[in-house]
């Protein structure tokens, strides 16, 4: 009875992303209000509960676990929740296992963590970067250290990982900067990955005036540097184009001009053990009461099926919706950390 996770709409589930915890060193602006009030601590699932609940997911199908947050380096003994899930990988092809197991950071703490994770078996890491100037890079994250995430950055690199840059492209925000972000990336040997604006959450900043289409961006990036379409692909929904000029790749992630929801193959945990199937829609399942009440894995996987079963057929994100808008997604993205 481990059998695979399929959608009512023939999607497979074998993505995780697990958000480890709320918190974040950093508030960009659009991610996170200013004044964020976080979990107490008893909402929060144990490594150890994150560590059955992930052990379910791999036995029924999931190939491919992103940490994520809030910031995930920042969780007290997180290096042990990496330990614990890098042993599920590289099993046999027949056996349940990972092909892989990663994580999404701002890099604050890359650093201190680089030599760790590679030990634990992450090969691939993708760091939020929206900006190579200090004052910018400060004003984007309200509490960011521009040197201290190039470092945790650098010492990624010097650990043998590598790494994507995550860049939120915005209007009049950081839109000056691509070019400079392909040549450092070229540099330092990273690709880069480009992302629309989704409106989550409030986060006390218009999205709607920051918001720019890829389509665009695209178009103009190519009148000066030369874009190869790739086939590659990382279970995610970005789309890679080699650069000529510098060998590194350029993804692009457009949920708003481009909506890859039909080819969507991932469900999201969040720290408190609730089950998100789409990051555009608020329905979520909880799993933490039925593991706190002694459920096995069996029980709590029905749980599971049934709320991958409603998984909806896709997003309905859109710039502009008014704040009162029932469709408007109110939680905030560090829930489920994209
Ligand atoms: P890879 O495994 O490297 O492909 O990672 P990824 O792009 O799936 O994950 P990452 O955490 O780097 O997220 C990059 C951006 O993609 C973030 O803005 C996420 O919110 C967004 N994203 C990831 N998955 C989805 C999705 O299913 N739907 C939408 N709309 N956005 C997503
Ligand atoms: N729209 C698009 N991307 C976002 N991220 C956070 N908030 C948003 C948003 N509103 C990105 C971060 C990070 C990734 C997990 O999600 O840049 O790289
Ligand atoms: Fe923190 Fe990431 Fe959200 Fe920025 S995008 S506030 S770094 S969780």
């Amino acid at each position: 009875n481990h059998a695979p996770l399929p959608d009512s709409y023939g999607r497979l589930l074998t993505y995780l992303r697990v958000s480890v915890t709320d918190r974040c060193d950093m508030r960009c602006i659009y991610c996170m209000a200013e004044d964020m009030t976080f979990l107490p601590k008893a909402e929060i699932l144990s490594l150890t509960e994150l560590e059955r609940l992930c052990a379910a997911f791999i036995r029924h199908g999931v190939r491919r676990l992103r940490v994520t947050g809030g910031e995930p380096l920042v969780r007290r003994d997180v290096m042990s929740f990496f330990h614990e899930m890098g042993k599920w990988l590289h099993r046999d092809t027949d056996a349940p296992g990972l092909d892989e197991l990663t994580l999404t950071t701002n890099a604050s703490r890359l650093a201190e963590f680089a030599d760790g994770l590679r030990a634990a078996g992450v090969r691939r890491v993708n760091v939020s970067l929206d900006s190579l100037d200090p004052a910018r890079f400060a004003r984007i994250t309200r509490r960011g250290n521009l040197a201290r995430t190039l470092d945790g950055i650098h010492a990624a690199r010097e650990a043998g990982l590598a790494v994507r840059i995550n860049t939120v492209a915005m209007k009049d925000v950081n839109e000056d900067e691509f070019d400079t972000l392909i040549a450092w990336c070229g540099e330092i040997g990273a690709d880069l990955c480009l992302i629309e604006t989704m409106p989550m959450g409030e986060t006390g900043e218009d999205r709607t005036d920051r918001y720019l289409p890829l389509s665009t961006v695209r178009r103009r990036l190519e009148q000066d540097w030369t874009l190869e379409p790739l086939a590659y692909r990382t279970g995610g929904p970005a789309r890679y184009a080699r650069i000529g000029q510098t060998g590194r790749r350029i993804g692009f992630i457009t949920p708003m001009t481009h909506n890859f929801c039909e080819s969507c193959n991932r469900v999201r945990l969040s720290c408190t053990g609730r089950l998100y199937t789409c990051l555009g829609h608020e329905g979520s399942t909880d799993l933490r009461a039925p593991l706190r009440a002694g459920e096995d894995d069996a029980a709590m996987m029905d749980h599971v099926r049934a709320a991958i079963l409603r998984k909806p057929k896709g997003h309905d994100f859109l710039i502009g919706r008014e704040a009162d808008d029932p469709a408007r997604v109110r939680r905030h993205m560090s829930v489920t950390g994209g």
